[in-house]
């Protein structure tokens, strides 16, 4: 059975609570479309590529002032690090034990701290490319791909894991991502 892990949230009957404010949903999809153009689409060596990279470094930086000073759900103290959450939800996961977290749960946390973190290295390595301390020294360039590289495989996985996630839970997150609300269907 469902247990809603929040008994004092917000809960409309419907069963719906409002969890993503607008700027966490600007910031979501429009780095779905600047990473998704840099990392596939826009040649490395373009002005373009700049320009999204700084976006990109832009929207991170605002990410992380909105963790501690935005909405509820937004800040990273609704979410921090937590390894013992994580495993208890990996337990969950194996036994189909169904458990509804109104903001993002201990494996979405972490994740979500892998891409933030990984994202400012390919900001980095990619600005100092452009800058007479990069000197020309090759492991800048592998770094920036490397982190790429990995980046990508965290999105695949964070993909997997929504999709995943939504069907398990009847949750639809990737709506909710769209509208900023979760609708919770027993
Ligand atoms: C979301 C952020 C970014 C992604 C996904 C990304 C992705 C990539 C990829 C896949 C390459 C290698 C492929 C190619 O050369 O076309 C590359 C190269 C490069 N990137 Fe980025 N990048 C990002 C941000 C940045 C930023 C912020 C800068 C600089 C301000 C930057 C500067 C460069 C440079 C100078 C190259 C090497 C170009 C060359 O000489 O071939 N990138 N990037
Ligand atoms: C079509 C592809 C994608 C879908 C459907 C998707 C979906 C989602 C959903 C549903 C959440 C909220 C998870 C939850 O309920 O806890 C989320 C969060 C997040 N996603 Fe994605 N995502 C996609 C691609 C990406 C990409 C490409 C990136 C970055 C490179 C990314 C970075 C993030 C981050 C940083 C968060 C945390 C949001 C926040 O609190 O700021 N996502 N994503």
């Amino acid at each position: 059975m469902t247990n809603a892990n929040a008994a004092s949230e917000a809960i409309s009957p419907a069963g719906q609570t409002r969890v993503w404010d607008p700027l966490i949903r600007i910031f979501h999809w429009s780095l779905v479309i600047a990473f998704t153009a840099n990392a596939l689409f826009v040649e490395g060596d373009s002005k373009i590529h700049l320009w999204i990279g700084y976006f990109v470094a832009g929207a991170v930086a605002f990410r992380i002032v909105w963790g501690f000073i935005g909405t509820k759900y937004a800040r990273f103290s609704n979410f921090p690090p937590n390894l013992k959450g994580a495993s208890e939800q990996v337990m969950e996961i194996a036994s189909n034990r169904k458990r509804l977290h109104m903001g993002h749960t201990p494996l979405g946390a972490l994740m979500i701290y892998n891409l933030l973190l990984t994202l400012i290295v390919i900001a980095a390595s990619g600005y100092l490319m452009t800058t007479d301390a990069y000197w020309g020294v090759r492991w800048m360039e592998e770094l920036h791909e490397a982190a790429v590289f990995w980046a990508e495989f965290s999105v695949a996985l964070h993909i997997a894991a929504v999709i995943f996630e939504s069907l398990r839970l009847k949750v639809n997150l990737p709506k909710a991502m769209v509208t900023g609300v979760k609708e919770f269907r027993n």
